[in-house]
């Protein structure tokens, strides 16, 4: 199987954040609630990139981990964040509340891309079209050991990739890893936006 190397690696590297992030631990109420909420997704992330990249494209796996983003986007993530939730150790920033509508535009799409992958999970786990487009730094050889969490999580720029190069034909709708790289762009997106680059 093919893929786009900078894609994978850069969404490899999300699972690594689960760990780090969490250090500061503590968190209650419904803080906890929704971090846990993310590290479940984060977990996800992991499951799929390893799907996608190593070779092993299973698609009742596929399908299983983008049901659990799926539970956790839309109206489920939105209900977490009731106006002025901000308890330490929150790194929500108050720009939520300010532009609600892009906030929730963000989550309601992570759940139908989610949804869209759990219903492509059964495509060909290759993409049609070979040598995808890469711009940006290339990742060397070790790139699972080069990557940056932060990048993917939205803290840091990152560099960018076409999906589009990993695209099916439109007639049969975007490949599962297509759907991935917008699931996780989705991710860095609403991190950008609204969670402290800390
Ligand atoms: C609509 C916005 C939004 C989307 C979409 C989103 N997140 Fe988050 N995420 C947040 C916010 C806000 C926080 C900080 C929450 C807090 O600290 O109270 C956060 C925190 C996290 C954390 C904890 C790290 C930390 O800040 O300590 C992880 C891990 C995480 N998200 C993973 C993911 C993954 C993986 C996805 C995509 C599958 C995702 N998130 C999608 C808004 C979002």
């Amino acid at each position: 199987m093919r893929f786009a190397s900078i894609s994978i690696a850069a969404v490899v590297a999300i699972a690594g954040a689960v760990g780090g992030v969490f250090a500061h631990g503590g968190a209650t109420g419904i803080v906890g609630d929704r971090m846990n909420g993310m590290m479940d997704m984060a977990q996800s992330v992991k499951t799929l990139s390893q799907s996608f990249a190593g070779g092993a494209f299973d698609p009742a796996v596929v399908r299983q981990a983008a049901r659990v983003i799926e539970g956790h986007a839309g109206e489920t993530m939105l209900q977490l964040f009731p106006e002025g939730s901000l308890d330490s150790p929150s790194v929500a920033t108050p720009e939520i509340w300010t532009n609600w509508t892009e906030f929730s535009r963000l989550a309601i799409r992570l759940r139908q891309l989610a949804a869209e992958l759990v219903a492509a999970a059964d495509r060909d786990g290759s993409p049609p079209v070979p040598a995808p487009v890469v711009s940006g730094p290339e990742a060397p050889g070790d790139m699972w050991a080069s990557l940056d969490e932060r990048a993917l999580l939205g803290l840091k720029p990152q560099p960018r990739v076409s999906t589009r190069a990993t695209e099916a034909p439109a007639e049969i709708g975007p490949s599962p890893q297509a759907l991935f790289a917008e699931i996780t762009d989705a991710c860095a997106s609403c991190h950008a936006a609204f969670r402290e680059a800390n």
